[in-house]
């Protein structure tokens, strides 16, 4: 049986240049969707998954996600007083128990790679999920992690989510090419981050979720560069799997690349008409707008 995935590792020291100024005193993975932080919504969705430890690796300027996950007491107060106890009782439940989230700094953001290197202490030698807090999946029924952690009890080793994009945007991505599967779930023969136009092995691209062993950490910590000059978790991957079995999941959900100005604002529109108790206003309000 593979060993369980207890742990999930949040990246959050990117500078979010993308999102500027906004991202300037203000952690990028802050910002809000409707009215919850983009971080919340992916701790949700871990805890969702069924994962006990949620391990931050932050930066310079991003304490405010330190203390979103810390209890306020002096508003909690000002709730109680005041009656607010659906507020209140809303805050609460948000909260992972105390001991559940552990913080480590990168210090340098030089690639996805190496934040994830920078949590290896703190995972340990045992399979962990990776989380990126700037792609949203909105799901019908189990979140897109929750899937993840259905396929690898059934296949193990190391999981990638992956989703079809557009022929002419293969470009910009991690790309997977598969064997064969069951229109679901597919073993991966190759990688390759962001293939030279008319090269791309397939169309289905690298999203943001993954379920990764803790070898990963032994080839990380060569610290190789990669495509930008970063330390790129995809070429961590690409040698990982000339030693161990990575399987694809197509999963069942809508993506938003909030990283992206485009994503970020058709995230916020998408969970706006899926709440109830906005949905129908904001939709007549959006068609008068347009
Ligand atoms: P992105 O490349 O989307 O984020 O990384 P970024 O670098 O902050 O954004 P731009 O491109 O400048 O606008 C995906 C996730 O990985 C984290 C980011 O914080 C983001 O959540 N990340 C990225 C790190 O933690 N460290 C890094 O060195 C790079």
């Amino acid at each position: 049986m593979a060993a369980p995935v207890r742990k999930a590792v949040f990246p959050v020291a990117g500078l979010g240049t993308r999102f500027l100024p906004a991202s300037k005193a203000i952690p990028k993975e802050m910002l809000t969707v409707v009215d919850r932080p983009l971080i919340q919504i992916v701790v949700d969705e871990a805890r969702e998954a069924g994962i006990e430890h949620f391990i931050f690796v932050t930066g310079r300027n991003k304490s405010a996600i330190e203390d979103h996950f810390d209890r306020q007491p002096e508003l909690e107060q000002a709730l109680a007083a005041r009656g607010k106890t659906a507020e209140l009782e809303a805050l609460t439940r948000d909260l992972p128990a105390p001991g559940e989230t552990s913080f480590v700094r990168q210090q340098e953001p030089l690639g996805l790679g190496h934040a994830v290197w920078c949590a290896r202490e703190l995972v340990g030698r045992e399979p962990f999920a990776l989380i990126l807090p700037d792609v949203l999946v909105q799901s019908k029924g189990k979140g897109c992690t929750a899937q993840m952690l259905d396929v690898y009890e059934a296949h193990g080793g190391n999981i990638i989510a992956v989703e079809p994009v557009p022929d002419d945007q293969v470009k910009n991505y991690g790309v997977v090419s598969i064997g064969e599967g069951d229109g679901r779930v597919f073993p991966i023969d190759f990688m390759v981050e962001k293939p030279a136009p008319g090269t791309e092995p397939s169309n289905l691209t690298i999203l943001g979720r993954y379920i990764l062993q803790p070898e990963i950490f032994d080839i990380l910590s060569a610290k190789e560069t990669g495509a930008g000059g970063e330390i790129q978790i995809t070429d961590a991957m690409i040698r990982l799997l000339e030693t161990q079995d990575f399987h694809a999941l197509k999963y069942e959900g809508r993506t938003f690349d909030c990283g992206s100005k485009m994503g970020f604002l058709l995230a916020n529109v998408a969970y706006a008409l899926a709440r109830p108790d906005l949905g129908p206003a904001f939709a007549a309000e959006v068609k008068k707008l347009l």
